[in-house]
């Protein structure tokens, strides 16, 4: 097995500033335009904890809380929750700031997971995470429940397979 590397080696953050070629009807930013960007930003947090290729399988639990607006500057952050074997889930996290006003407001999250590629264009194993902060761990116990979930609603895992999902469920064989 590969040694463990901690989630916060996979850290990866960006800002961008939205134009108006970024924006909706209403002077909003699009909803592909950061879902968009947050792909890039996973992506980086993803390769960098593979050291390989990574290619996009899944989005879950994108929620758009609140609308960000032409001329407010966007962050993202986001890092690796937990490593399977060529898979790894990576949550992210957008914020907004109104540079005018300082106002500083929380706008989207997501998880997003990626599969590691080798030279081929296989599936790769990957390095188990380790982590340490209380919210790492607590990201990496729920990322089993959301995998299980994810594959079970892809059609890839029979609930009979998803352990997890029983137990939270009080789901009977
Ligand atoms: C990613 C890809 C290579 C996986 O191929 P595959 O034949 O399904 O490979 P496997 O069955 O070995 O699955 C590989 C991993 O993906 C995971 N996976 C596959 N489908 C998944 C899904 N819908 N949700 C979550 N994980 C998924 C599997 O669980 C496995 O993870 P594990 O090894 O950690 O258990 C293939 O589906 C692909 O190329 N998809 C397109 C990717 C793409 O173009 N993305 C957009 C641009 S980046």
């Amino acid at each position: 097995m590969l040694q463990p590397k901690k989630a916060s080696e996979s850290y990866a953050n960006m800002m961008e500033m939205v134009l108006p070629n970024d924006t909706n009807a209403i002077h909003n930013l699009r909803g592909g335009k950061i879902l968009h960007w947050m792909d890039i930003c996973s992506a980086i947090s993803a390769g960098r904890h593979a050291e390989a290729v990574v290619v996009t399988v899944s989005v879950d639990q994108v929620s758009f809380e609140n609308p960000i607006k032409m001329g407010d500057v966007v962050q993202i952050a986001s890092k690796v929750t937990r490593a399977f074997s060529t898979s790894m889930e990576v949550k992210i996290e957008v914020w907004a700031e109104n540079l005018p006003t300082k106002n500083k407001y929380k706008c989207n999250s997501a998880f997003y997971t990626f599969v590691a590629l080798d030279s081929n264009g296989k599936p790769k194993n990957i390095a188990p995470i380790l982590a340490e902060t209380d919210e790492e761990k607590n990201d990496f116990e729920l990322a089993q429940q959301r995998r299980e979930m994810r594959l079970f609603l892809a059609g890839r895992i029979k609930i009979s397979e998803a352990k997890e999902l029983q137990r939270i469920l009080h789901v009977k064989e």
